[in-house]
């Protein structure tokens, strides 16, 4: 039995869509039925259910943005510190394995070859670097696993938000039985508020900048791919490969689901930062080489976007679906 925590989160729902997808047991465990945050709580569950794997999926990432976290410390640093520690220290006493989502906005910027040399470039909307991107994107390394965050309370700048996820990855560490997997900016087909798609669609105006990317259901599946073929623990970079601009995937949704409005841009960070959000965000590519060395492939960047956007869900024809199913099986209810 797999005993999934933050389970009605949207990454932990993910989860629980692969994990019913293909038939496994788990156990979907929310806090309204045991305040898993509790390490004596969680200690006694784990011991009694015994769990080949405890995925952690919980944490707190704002609503309806990262922002939401500088005001909100207390809860964000309990969700997003001290929580994967309880569960790393209920895991380790119990022998358990556990896989923690982590984030790849611990990095800023990429590794890039300039002048014959691979630096560190930490703002990717540098004049010339975009320009340089869009020529040259073989001359762009992403961050690898062995790379330190560069956006963190050790590194700043950052967000409260980043800064809490980056301390989780050092405190959690990697010498036990555990993965760190890091998703990015997650996005399906389900027109839902998470969901970077249905941001960009929302957006009065968009911030264009360059990211590697995490099709969520095709994360879910992969950190579980690892799990299956026991690959070895520690962290992974679950993105799928390649790097897109915002602007390409605005052309993309323009393209495939020909929305009325018109969509405008920030004219440059300074006033998008002025006059947009408060927290310092970042932009990152990230290196899935790691992942695939693993035996596990994601498919490209590219390709997943195309995809979700082929099989776009509008919010309206979700919420009838799943009056529809909730009518229907009275039995599927989380824990
Ligand atoms: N969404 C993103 O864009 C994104 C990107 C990168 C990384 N991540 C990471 O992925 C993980 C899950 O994120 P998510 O987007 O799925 O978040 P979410 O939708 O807000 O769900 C998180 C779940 O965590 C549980 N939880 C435990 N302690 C909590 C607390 N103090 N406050 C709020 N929720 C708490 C809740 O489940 P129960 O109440 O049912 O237990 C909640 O449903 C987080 O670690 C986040 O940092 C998310």
């Amino acid at each position: 039995m797999i005993l999934l925590l933050g389970a009605t989160g949207h990454i932990g729902q993910a989860f629980g869509r692969e994990l019913r997808r293909h038939g496994r047991c788990f156990v979907p465990l929310s806090r309204r039925t045991l305040d898993y945050t509790n390490f004596e709580n969680l200690f006694d569950y784990v011991r009694g259910m015994k769990p080949e794997l405890v995925i952690n999926a919980a944490g707190y990432s704002g609503r309806p943005n990262i922002d939401d976290c500088e005001f909100n410390r207390i809860e964000t640093f309990q969700a997003n510190a001290v929580l994967p520690e309880v569960i790393g220290r209920v895991c380790q006493m119990t022998r358990t394995p556990w896989g923690h989502v982590s984030s790849g906005s611990i990095y800023s910027g990429a590794r890039v070859f300039e002048n014959g040399e691979l630096s560190i470039v930490r703002d990717l909307n540098r004049p010339g670097v975009r320009q340089l991107h869009s020529e040259h994107p073989e001359l762009f390394v992403g961050f690898s696993e062995l790379d330190e965050a560069n956006a963190s309370f050790r590194c700043p700048p950052c967000s409260f938000y980043v800064g809490t996820k980056a301390l989780a990855e050092e405190r959690i560490g990697t010498g036990g039985q555990n993965y760190i997997w890091r998703v990015r900016m997650p996005f399906n087909e389900r027109d839902e508020p998470w969901n970077l798609l249905t941001k960009l669609q929302c957006y009065p105006r968009i911030r264009d900048d360059l990211n590697s990317i995490s099709q969520v259901d095709d994360f879910a599946l992969a950190c579980l791919q690892l799990w299956d073929r026991q690959a070895p623990f520690g962290i992974y970079n679950v993105i799928n490969p390649g790097a897109v601009t915002t602007r390409e995937i605005v052309e993309m949704i323009q393209r495939t689901l020909c929305p009325e409005r018109a969509f405008d841009y920030w004219l440059d960070d300074e006033e998008f930062y002025r006059r947009a959000v408060q927290a310092p965000r970042t932009s990152c590519i990230l290196d899935a080489s790691k992942l695939l060395r693993a035996g596990v492939k994601m498919r490209t960047v590219r390709e997943a976007l195309a995809d979700s956007l082929r099989n776009w869900q509008p919010a309206e024809e979700l919420r009838i679906s799943r009056k529809k199913s909730s009518f229907g099986d009275g039995r599927a209810r989380d824990r």
